[in-house]
């Protein structure tokens, strides 16, 4: 596997490939990775000729922090993990890669619909920083194909509408989440919580699963408050729990 640090290196060997005509899948995360993120790897590899993966902590995309701060990086553990699922490069970029101080790589693009809401309500700045990174992330590595979970389903109608918007020559592959056997969607931010929580965590799942049920019988924003309540009942603080058109 190869690792690039530098743009100028990542980009003059994806010329390469690209002059071959090999087809390019892209799977970005922040690293910490697990099950979730190799998913996405072997979706990239079923598709396409090469496989690039990059780990970013993006830093404009935390609205809070210490979240930015005790965001888990264990890189050694990563190179490890991707090499073994058979990546063909890793871009590591640092901080000056991704934002030199001579480039404007904010995004002009009107995005409130979607990020006005939902999770978006709730962290202000994220949905910026993100759509700010991919495009950043999308314009070095110009892959054919961008793979991303359902797990952040609205991250991904972001990207989707930034893709269609621009115009932007990548397809989107949105895969299905990963699961633990408990039903807990698996995510980097899961070694965070202390072992009382991740036996309660899988509520959340549990209420989802509940509330695909009840769409038979209930009106939406009635299953949208009982589902509320059924996690405020088992101690969560609810933010957001609502039922939206994709
Ligand atoms: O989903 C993530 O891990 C991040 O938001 C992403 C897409 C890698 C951008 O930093």
């Amino acid at each position: 596997m190869l690792i690039c640090k530098q743009t100028k290196t990542t980009e003059n060997h994806l010329s390469l490939w690209r002059e071959r005509g090999l087809r390019i899948g892209f799977v970005p995360t922040m690293g910490a990775l697990h099950q979730g993120h190799l998913d996405l790897v072997r979706k990239a590899r079923e598709t396409s000729d090469r496989v690039v993966v990059s780990i970013f902590v993006n830093p404009t995309q935390f609205n809070d922090p210490s979240d930015l701060e005790k965001y888990p990086r264990p890189i050694e553990e990563d190179i490890r993990l991707l090499a073994e699922a058979g990546v063909d490069m890793l871009f590591l970029p640092g901080e000056a890669d991704i934002y030199p101080k001579n480039l404007d790589t904010s995004v002009d693009l009107e995005v409130d619909h979607i990020t006005g809401v939902l999770e978006g309500e709730h962290r202000p700045g994220h949905f910026k920083g993100v759509l700010q990174v991919v495009k950043r992330l999308l314009d070095i590595i110009d892959p054919d194909r961008l793979f991303m979970g359902q797990k952040d389903y609205q991250q991904s109608a972001l990207i989707r509408f930034m893709i269609k918007t621009l115009g932007l020559p990548v397809e989107l592959v949105v895969c299905p989440t990963t699961r633990a056997a408990s039903g807990l969607a698996l995510s980097s931010r899961n070694q965070r919580l202390t072992q009382d929580w991740q036996l309660i965590a899988p509520a959340i799942y549990h209420t989802m699963k509940w509330a695909e049920l009840s769409m038979e019988t209930l009106p939406p924003r009635e299953i949208a408050r009982m589902g509320r309540e059924q996690l405020e009942q088992q101690g969560f603080a609810v933010e957001y729990f609502d039922i939206v058109d994709g």
